[in-house]
């Protein structure tokens, strides 16, 4: 018998074993709701194989793992015993429908509820916004209990299933995802896993001395093997503290914080973790959430002598918790949150691990071009690294609430002649200002002093040029600046994928600087970009004459523009080369619907040839959907700075 073979038969035989008992606790559910509950077994008995291997995998040699086994079952069916009606018609839909998500119509947004509306009420109250720009995917970031003062902008997590009361209740929460179903948005939250803040439960009693949950995260009496760990892990805040350990005065151990000290990692080496992270992901899962951003997610795995960062055992971790949802809550999506290597990225994705991605490659190779003028890393990137398998999304981006990392691939770069270490140090000088040619008003991020490593704040408008552009009141640049913006949008919206808007980038907000008097704030630069939501400047966005009105109405119309056009469905791109350096061309195709995008990444004319249109199943004539005129390709077709056309033919 193989490998495979035994497990299966011990995978069968140990859910023979569990059945009964989850059939006793759930003996009301099933008088309520037979049909429901038929579904359940059915897809128990469908998961069960897949996710008893990986945990045996993960944990199978550890004593109590039959323990941890059955009390997970247990959970899973009080789960689905507690999950609303509303939510179980919605499992059913998205079961009949699962690649709902590749639509056209997609469209998200991120945004922080402080900032925006004060609280969840106050969200309430300024839905329309959202609404009138056609948003389908809203990602409330982290709104969990979190300590006073600084909390890693939420991401140090004291409790999942309590909310920071100045934002409202987990009930109005709740509330809220339903009211936001009914009006076709899916509700996408936060679930921080690879760690919770230094103020969780379970610190306290592991500082109180309950032996079982110190063994919840990664305690040292001594240097040693921190130090040893240290030798080859990758500092991701090295101005906040140096190595990745943090002493703990009340444990009297160092403790593994990967992010600041105040964030401690979990031991997903222990299956209890593992267990009690996976009850707390199916409670947020209850409150009508239908896509978790899992956070940090390439860290989750630790292994003496590598940088810990993407572990096999990270990959089973989340298809073990895929496997869960698939069981209780089919409906709710992972969307993995991997900025490491593309081919580290990608390994994330597939229907039995995250659905969904972000694309931070297709992010910083958009600011790339802009700032060099030429595409080609980008067009080499795309097709390279962006195909997906089927039943899955990228999330594309331009900014979101963190920096912009140069996660490109040192291969490609130097594939096309670009020494990738010197081109990282071009980009951040360029971002931040330094460089003399520079349109941009980036803030520098955690430059690491020993690696000379670095990364860049700011928000799009800002690095788009449009703060510098105002500053100097001079209108050439502003007009450069403001179509350096809609250019980043067209590609955007037309690349595949969900595209995320960062709430307040369509109305070209400029950085903040007023983080540095806020001693909390001051050494985090994220928070030049995280800006207080402006409504008398979006009141005003109807005013065409204003740069942001016009940028408003220019991304809304492009929303409108997408969301007509069948051939933006899924993530089939296909790059092809314009032969201009400066210009980036792709097709984008869903059954028989076809249209190409053409983008001009810089101030200086483009030119394509008819022939160049031909090839990619152009005629002669053909329509810009942008600019809503028909076109006649005879010899080539200029586009000015920074023009894009969305074509098809006619
Ligand atoms: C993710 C978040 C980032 C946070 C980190 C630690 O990368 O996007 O804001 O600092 O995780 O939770």
């Amino acid at each position: 018998m193989s490998e495979r073979e035994w497990m299966r038969e011990e995978a069968a035989r140990s859910l023979e074993r569990l059945l009964p008992r989850v059939r006793a606790v759930l003996t009301e559910a099933r008088a309520t709701d037979p049909t429901g509950y038929a579904g359940f077994e059915a897809r128990l008995q469908r998961e069960w194989p897949r996710l008893f291997t990986l945990l045996l995998q993960l944990y199978g040699w550890q004593y109590d793992f039959f323990y941890h086994l059955e009390q997970l079952l247990l959970a899973a069916a009080a789960a689905w015993a507690a999950r609303r009606p509303a939510l179980r018609t919605l499992d059913a839909a998205r079961e009949v429908n699962p690649d709902w998500f590749q639509d056209q119509s997609m469209v998200g947004a991120v945004l922080y509820v402080d900032l925006f509306a004060g609280s969840l009420a106050g969200l309430r109250a300024k839905l329309p916004y959202l609404k009138d720009l056609g948003i389908t995917y809203l990602h409330l970031m982290p709104l969990f209990l979190s300590p006073a003062g600084n909390s890693d902008g939420g991401y140090a997590v004291s409790s999942y299933r309590t909310l920071n009361p100045a934002i409202g209740t987990m009930a109005e929460l709740a509330d809220l995802a339903d009211t936001l179903r009914e009006a076709g948005i899916s509700l996408a939250l936060d679930f921080v896993f690879n760690h919770t803040s230094n103020e969780h439960a379970w610190v306290a009693r592991a500082r109180a001395g309950e032996v079982e949950y110190e063994r919840f995260y990664l305690l040292y009496p001594d240097r040693s093997i921190p130090d040893q760990y240290d030798r080859t892990l990758r500092e991701i805040f090295p101005t906040v503290r140096r190595g990745s350990f943090t002493w703990d005065e009340g444990l009297a151990r160092w403790v593994w914080t990967t992010f600041n000290s105040f964030q401690w990692d979990l031991n997903y080496a222990n299956p209890a973790v593992f267990r009690a992270m996976g009850e707390e992901l199916l409670f947020l899962a209850n409150q009508g959430v239908e896509v978790l951003r899992l956070d940090a997610v390439a860290f989750i795995w630790k292994r003496p002598g590598t940088d810990c960062e993407n572990q096999p055992e990270a990959h089973w971790i989340i298809q073990a918790y895929n496997a869960l949802t698939r069981i209780v809550c089919p409906a709710l999506l992972f969307k993995s949150e991997a900025i490491v290597h593309p081919e580290e990225v990608a390994k994330y994705i597939s229907p039995q691990e995250a659905q969904l991605s972000y694309n931070p490659l297709f992010m910083a190779l958009c600011w790339e071009a802009l700032a060099t003028r030429e595409v080609r890393l980008l067009a080499r990137s795309l097709a390279l690294h962006q195909p997906i398998p089927a039943g899955c999304a990228w999330v594309n981006y331009l900014r979101v609430h963190d920096d912009i990392g140069w996660t490109f691939d040192d291969g490609d770069a130097q594939a096309l002649g670009i020494d990738p270490w010197g081109h990282r140090r071009f980009l951040n000088a360029f971002y931040i200002g330094e460089h003399p040619a520079s349109f941009a008003r980036g803030v520098p991020f955690q430059a690491n002093p020993t690696t000379g490593d670095a990364r860049v704040s700011g928000t799009l408008a800002s690095l788009a040029g449009l703060e510098q552009a105002l500053n100097e009141g001079n209108p050439i640049f502003i007009d450069l600046a403001v179509r350096r913006i809609l250019l980043l949008f067209s590609v955007l919206l037309s690349a595949g994928g969900i595209p995320l808007l960062y709430i307040g980038d369509e109305l070209a907000t400029l950085n903040d600087y007023t983080y540095v008097q806020d001693p909390i704030r001051a050494h985090d630069s994220r928070w030049v970009h995280r800006v207080a939501f402006d409504w008398a400047r979006a009141e005003q966005r109807d005013v065409m004459a204003r740069p942001e009105g016009y940028i408003y109405q220019e991304i809304l119309r492009l929303i409108m523009l997408r969301k007509s056009q069948r051939a933006f469905v899924g993530n089939d791109l296909q790059v092809f080369d314009t032969g201009s350096p400066g210009m980036l061309g792709y097709v984008r195709q869903f059954r028989g619907e076809r249209v190409l995008v053409i983008a001009n990444f810089s101030e200086a004319k483009q030119q394509l040839s008819a022939n160049q249109l031909r090839l990619h199943g152009l005629g002669y004539q053909f329509r810009d959907l942008n600019a809503g005129i028909e076109l006649r390709a005879e010899t080539t077709l200029t586009l000015t700075a920074y023009q894009f056309l969305w074509l098809e033919a006619i």
